[in-house]
């Protein structure tokens, strides 16, 4: 058994939604680690360009900004992928939003921006590069991570009804992805993170100590812990993780 390249992702590209901050940029930084060929994307042009500028001290690292929330958009962030490469090896599918409301009060709206960006696009974005995923899976494995929530595992006391609904709809969407795709040689999982700091969860960014109080382990997640998680799946030592979630929470899911 050769165990020195088992996690290289060496000659591998990867695209990335919502790669210019937060959970995104930590698994990009990984991938350059790595030795994959990274391309991340995000709404904002100028966070997008200006994170891919700084992830190119690690490797290489281009923006391609797109909202991935509307088919528009899917087609769009294909299109200038496929500018650059014409295979995919590694997609990412990481951008998400939240909404909090109080039960009484919660609006469609709150529905239709949660679970079109994290519950429809995810599954927009891998049909449309599903042709470049399966020229990608030659000699090894294409994959497809899909980054969910331990909200879609456990109930917390946040009045987020359609992010933990969108989250357990992506877990759930995994399962049946990965069983159309997996004859196709693309690997579909999914990420379950537990707090982690960044735009989306400011407790974790702005109140770590407090936040890590309820975590079993004692501490919020750091970028090497989303890393490590996500170059496992995406490389050959994760090839047999079909259809699973990964939660990675410090114990959260089932602790708090
Ligand atoms: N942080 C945590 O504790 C935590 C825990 C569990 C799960 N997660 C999940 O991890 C993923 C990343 O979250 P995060 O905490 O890193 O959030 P974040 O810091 O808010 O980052 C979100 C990223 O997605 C992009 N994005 C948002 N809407 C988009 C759209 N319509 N089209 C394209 N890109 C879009 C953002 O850039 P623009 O605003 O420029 O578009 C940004 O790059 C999400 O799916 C989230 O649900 C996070």
């Amino acid at each position: 058994m050769d165990t020195s390249n088992l996690f290289s992702l060496k000659g591998r590209t990867a695209l990335i939604t919502g790669g210019s901050r937060g959970i995104g940029r930590m698994i990009a930084e990984g991938y350059l680690a790595q030795g994959a060929r990274v391309y991340i994307s995000a709404r904002k042009a100028d966070a997008c360009d200006q994170t891919a500028q700084e992830l190119s001290a690690l490797g290489h690292c281009v923006s391609l900004p797109a909202d991935v929330s509307t088919m528009e958009g899917v087609q769009a962030l294909v299109a200038a992928y496929a500018k650059h490469e014409d295979s995919l090896d590694i997609l990412v599918n990481n951008a998400g939003a939240a909404w909090g409301a109080p039960y009484e009060e919660f609006p469609e709206s709150g529905w239709d921006k949660v679970v079109d960006l994290n519950m429809k696009s995810p599954f927009f974005l891998t049909q449309a590069l599903t042709p470049m995923l399966k020229k990608a899976a030659t000699d090894h494995l294409a994959k497809v991570i899909q980054i969910a929530s331990i909200d879609g595992i456990s109930v917390n006391p946040w009045e987020t009804y359609s992010y933990a609904a969108s989250k357990a709809g992506l877990i759930h969407l995994t399962k049946r992805m990965a069983m159309h795709l997996a004859p196709h040689r693309i690997v579909v999982s999914a990420i379950a993170p537990g707090p982690f700091a960044s735009s989306m969860n400011k407790e974790a960014r702005d109140h770590g100590d407090e936040v890590a109080g309820r975590v079993p382990l004692g501490r919020v997640g750091t970028p090497e812990d989303m890393a490590g998680a996500a170059i496992f799946l995406a490389s050959r030592a994760g090839d047999y993780v079909v259809g699973s979630t990964l939660v990675v929470d410090g114990g959260c899911a089932w602790g708090r």
